[in-house]
């Protein structure tokens, strides 16, 4: 496969092997896509299947003499495999292709290193970056000659390529006390919104599948939303308003993408945080694409990882606008509850239902009544002030406290069993 010669970014070669892993049919159009969001432009992919990786070079000779021939042709900068390499194949390559060769995960770290905005997002990806480096410092930087800048040079990294092991030691527990600083006043923020009973939803979702064009369009946002891969690192928050509910938080999240390096999983935890604690996970998935199966069973198994998946959650299928026949409507199980919804988050057909599911999901969740206390009741009332559940009170002539309140069905029922009531003690108004 050749392309165009585009007229700027580093010109690679891309590797991308089959290794007829059963259940993973995809190709290489993924790893195109990662390679000209990192910003390379890619003058040929060469394709290939093989039972196992070679100790030596990942590759056989044959498929190496190749790869050679054409990074000599194109006068290629740098080598792209879709694979993760062992630091000394990265160098054993290196030696042979005379020209920067770099893994999956150096390419999905580098684009990281471009996206991140927040505080937080930059030390992570640091942090990933050290780490990732750290085992690749044995080998010493004077094979190569030395370059600035170019894909997997970039990034908060770039100047401790230089420096020794030490030093990067110090760098990395640094950034982890930094890291832990700002993760406890994460923590702090996110049990505050917990006090306040505000129910959160998170989006979740393979990269490219529409989270931040769907985030975007139901908030009236402007988070990035781009044709990159991982253009959200950081995640987002808005509050928006659910009928039958009230008000949530919505919560945009980092895509996530196969093979993602489980040291950013890692590093992206605190982030991911938010998902396993949400009241509903919204699953996100590109239903036009052709490996969206594939990518679900791939978000669901990190999900599962990050402790996330005993959340409840809603499939979103988006991109109805891209099938042949899409259709919005709302796919219900057999007691009748949304679990799936398909729309368009870029025309915004569908989006009436999503609010509708979200409605429905939640409400079962929300205690939501106009209570008539007597006095005798002062301590549970006093209760539902503190936890913020009142909505109005008025006092009816018999001088019952009349209350409106709101709050999660957990909530309540913990709240009634401190005050040591139960739910039949409590009498509608
Ligand atoms: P990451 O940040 O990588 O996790 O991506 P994301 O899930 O936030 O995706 P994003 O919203 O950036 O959208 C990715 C691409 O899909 C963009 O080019 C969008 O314009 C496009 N897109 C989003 N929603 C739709 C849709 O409903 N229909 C079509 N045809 N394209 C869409």
């Amino acid at each position: 496969m050749f392309f165009e010669r585009p007229d700027s970014g580093d010109l690679a070669v891309l590797v991308h092997i089959d290794f007829h892993v059963q259940g993973e049919t995809y190709g290489p159009e993924e790893f195109v896509e990662l390679a000209i969001s990192a910003g390379a432009d890619p003058v040929a992919v060469v394709s290939g299947s093989r039972q196992r990786p070679d100790a030596r070079y990942f590759v056989g000779t044959g498929k190496l003499s190749e790869i050679k021939e054409i990074v000599d042709r194109e006068e290629a900068e740098i080598v792209l495999f879709d694979h993760a390499l062992s630091p000394s194949q990265e160098r054993n390559l290196e030696s042979i292709l005379k020209c920067r060769v770099l893994d999956r995960t150096g390419l999905i770290l580098d684009i990281f290193a471009q996206r991140a905005r927040t505080h937080e997002g930059k030390l992570q990806v640091e942090l990933a970056q050290l780490q990732h480096m750290s085992t690749r410092l044995i080998r010493g930087w004077t094979h190569l000659e030395r370059q600035k800048g170019g894909i997997g040079m970039r990034g908060p990294g770039e100047t401790q390529l230089e420096t020794d092991r030490r030093l990067l030691r110090e760098r990395i527990k640094s950034i982890q006390k930094r890291l832990d600083k700002v993760g406890s006043q994460r923590d702090q923020n996110r049990r505050s919104r917990s006090r306040s009973a505000i129910p959160t939803v998170s989006l979740v979702g393979y990269t490219n599948a529409g989270k931040s064009t769907l985030f975007n369009h139901v908030t009236g946002a402007e988070v990035y939303a781009a044709d990159q891969l991982f253009a959200t690192l950081d995640p987002t928050l808005r509050r928006l308003d659910i009928e039958q509910v009230g008000t949530i938080i919505l919560a945009d999240t980092v895509g996530f993408i196969r093979q993602l390096p489980h040291r950013l999983i890692k590093a992206f935890q605190a982030t991911l945080k938010e998902s396993s604690e949400a009241d509903l996970l919204l699953h996100v998935v590109d239903a036009a694409d052709i490996a969206r199966d594939e990518n679900m069973t791939h978000v669901d198994s990190v999900l599962e990882e990050i402790g996330a998946n005993e959340v409840p959650t809603l499939k979103v299928f988006n991109k109805i606008d891209a099938l042949p026949t899409g259709e919005p409507r709302i796919d219900r199980d057999a007691d009748g509850n949304p679990y799936r919804v398909w729309l368009s988050a870029r025309d915004g057909r569908g989006l009436d239902l999503l609010q509708q599911a979200i409605a429905e999901l939640l409400a079962e969740d929300v205690f939501s009544e106009t209570l008539s206390l007597s006095n005798k009741y002062g301590r549970l009332r006093a209760m539902l002030f503190e936890h913020g559940a009142v909505k109005a009170e008025r006092f009816d002539e018999e001088g019952h406290s009349i209350l409106e309140v709101k709050l999660p069905k957990k909530d309540y029922l913990q709240i009634l069993a401190r005050a040591g009531m139960s739910e039949d003690q409590i009498f509608a108004a």
